[in-house]
Formats: C-alpha cells, sequence, structure tokens
C-alpha cells in the first residue's frame, strides 16, 4: 500500500475508533439489551451491533470500494481477503463490558491482498489506543512501543492464556498444557483477545495462547504484534487463515518454537 493511502486510513479509522469508544464511555451505565448467540456465554448487546453498523457505514459511505469483515453480521460476506479489507470487533471483550464495565476494547485491523497494513487496538475505558501501520513500528498512545525484548527464558515468561488449555479439550493433552503452566513464572487471562495481544507488543506479557479465536479478534492483534518484533501463528507455527477460526499463539519470538513444538507438538491430539 502507498505511504499516503495508509497514513489516510489509519487517520480515518483512528477519528472513528476514538468516536466509537467516546460513546460507548458515555452510555456506559445505561441499561444492557444483552441477547446470546451460540451458547448461553456467547453474548451480544446492542451496543457491539450499533458499534459496528457505526463502523460500516462510516467505511462503505468514504471507502465504497473497500470490505469488510465484521463479527456482528453488518459487513460483507468474504471468501477471499483481496483489495483493502477491515476487519473489525466492535466490542472485543463483551462478558467483560457486561459483568465488569471495563478490559474491553475495539479492534480495527486494515489488510491489503491479505497484508496487514494497520492495527488499532481501543482500550475504552482506560482510553488507551495500541496502533501500528506497517513497517513503522507500533505505539501506546503517542509513545513508540519498543522492539520486545532480544533474551528470553520460558521460566521467566508471562503467558496469557485461559482454562480451557488446561481442562479436557478437543486439540491438546491438558497434562502436556499444565507442564507449560508449571515452567513459566505466571500467566494471566484478561478476557479480551485484542487487549491481551496488545500487552504482548508493550511487551507486559511475553505471549498469549488461544484455543480457538476468529478473525476479527486477532486482525489488529497480529499487526501490533508484529510491528515490535513478536510472531503470532498456529499452534504448529504456520502462518494464520484470517478467512477462519484458529488456535493462535502469538509471542516473543524467543520461546514461539519452545512452546509450538515442547507443548503444542508434543501434547497434538
Ligand atoms: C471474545 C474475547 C475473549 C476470547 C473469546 C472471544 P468477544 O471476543 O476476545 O477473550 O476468549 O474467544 O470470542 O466475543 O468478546 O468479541
Ligand atoms: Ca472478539
Ligand atoms: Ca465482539
Amino acid at each position: 500500500m502507498e505511504a499516503n493511502l495508509r497514513e489516510e486510513l489509519f487517520d480515518q479509522a483512528k477519528k472513528w475508533v476514538l468516536e466509537a469508544g467516546e460513546t460507548i464511555r458515555s452510555k456506559i451505565n445505561d441499561p444492557l439489551e444483552i441477547h446470546t448467540k451460540s451458547n448461553p456465554n456467547d453474548l451480544v448487546t446492542a451496543m457491539d451491533q450499533s458499534t459496528e453498523a457505526y463502523f460500516v457505514k462510516n467505511i462503505k459511505n468514504n471507502f465504497p470500494d473497500h470490505k469488510i469483515l465484521s463479527e456482528e453480521g453488518y459487513g460483507d460476506e468474504l471468501h477471499s481477503l483481496k483489495g483493502i479489507v477491515w476487519i473489525i470487533d466492535p466490542i472485543d471483550g463483551t462478558m467483560n463490558f457486561v459483568h465488569q464495565k471495563r478490559n474491553f476494547a475495539i479492534s480495527i485491523g486494515i489488510y491489503q491482498d491479505g497484508i496487514g497494513e494497520i492495527g488499532l487496538i481501543y482500550d475504552i475505558m482506560e482510553d488507551v489506543l495500541y496502533s501500528a501501520k506497517k513497517d513503522e513500528g507500533a505505539m501506546k498512545n503517542d509513545v513508540p512501543l519498543p522492539i520486545l525484548k532480544d533474551s528470553l527464558k520460558l521460566e521467566e515468561a508471562i503467558l496469557g492464556l485461559n482454562h480451557f488449555w488446561l481442562c479436557e479439550n478437543r486439540l491438546v493433552d491438558e497434562k502436556v498444557m499444565q507442564g507449560l503452566v508449571k515452567k513459566v513464572r505466571g500467566t494471566r487471562s484478561y478476557g479480551s483477545a485484542a487487549l491481551e495481544f496488545a500487552y504482548v507488543a508493550e511487551g507486559i506479557t511475553d505471549g498469549y495462547l488461544t484455543l480457538g479465536l476468529a478473525p476479527w479478534d486477532i486482525a489488529a492483534g497480529i499487526v501490533i504484534v508484529r510491528e515490535v518484533g513478536g510472531l503470532t501463528t498456529d499452534m504448529e507455527g504456520n502462518a494464520l487463515n484470517l478467512l477462519k477460526r484458529s488456535p493462535v499463539i502469538t509471542s516473543n519470538p524467543k520461546i514461539h518454537k519452545q512452546i509450538t513444538k515442547d507443548y503444542f507438538l508434543k501434547g497434538k491430539k
């Protein structure tokens, strides 16, 4: 993508993200209209829907040839990532939004022909914007994020993961994963995949592993983590296909191979 176009899209997307965040903050104590989707714990609110509709309307009005891949059904049905594609999660961490009124984010990745050009993750209640442009590094608000530390042992790492890895699951032997949890310095679980990516990029955690995420959970995070030297792959260390759900690991490259080889591969079902 031409640098000028990337700049224009970044400025526009950032403006919309901050505006949408302001609207959500101003309505945070209003009564919520909550529905469930695939299961009783899969929540969606009218705020998720209206926020996505806001982005889709603005993108369609300003960039009618761009495509949109988004969670709540206002976007396009895509079978390829050709052209410019906005990959949007209007609220990532809806359970936190509903139960805690914090720790949720807007996540937008802008890709061209499958290449991540722009990533924006906005922690709405903290008013913190993580962002990145291809080949220009990543930022936390207006401060550049440093490249991830180049010396790190697994024993010193903090990993973002949730309990699903440690209970019986269809992908990997939970006993092997319990070994990983014992090996590392500590684990965390924040309840928003986008924020988990942002924290890896910030270097306050060293990796985040998850059993199944959708493109909108990770599209922005992949770009932001990449710009500080981090790696995002599937469980086997392969690049992700952003048209489908997949298990995901994003991490400091110093521990990536050890986790995929000594734990995922070893425990693979
Ligand atoms: C969810 C959050 C959560 C992750 C789930 C996602 P949503 O997104 O990112 O942390 O564990 O897999 O679906 O539904 O709140 O947008
Ligand atoms: Ca999500
Ligand atoms: Ca969502």
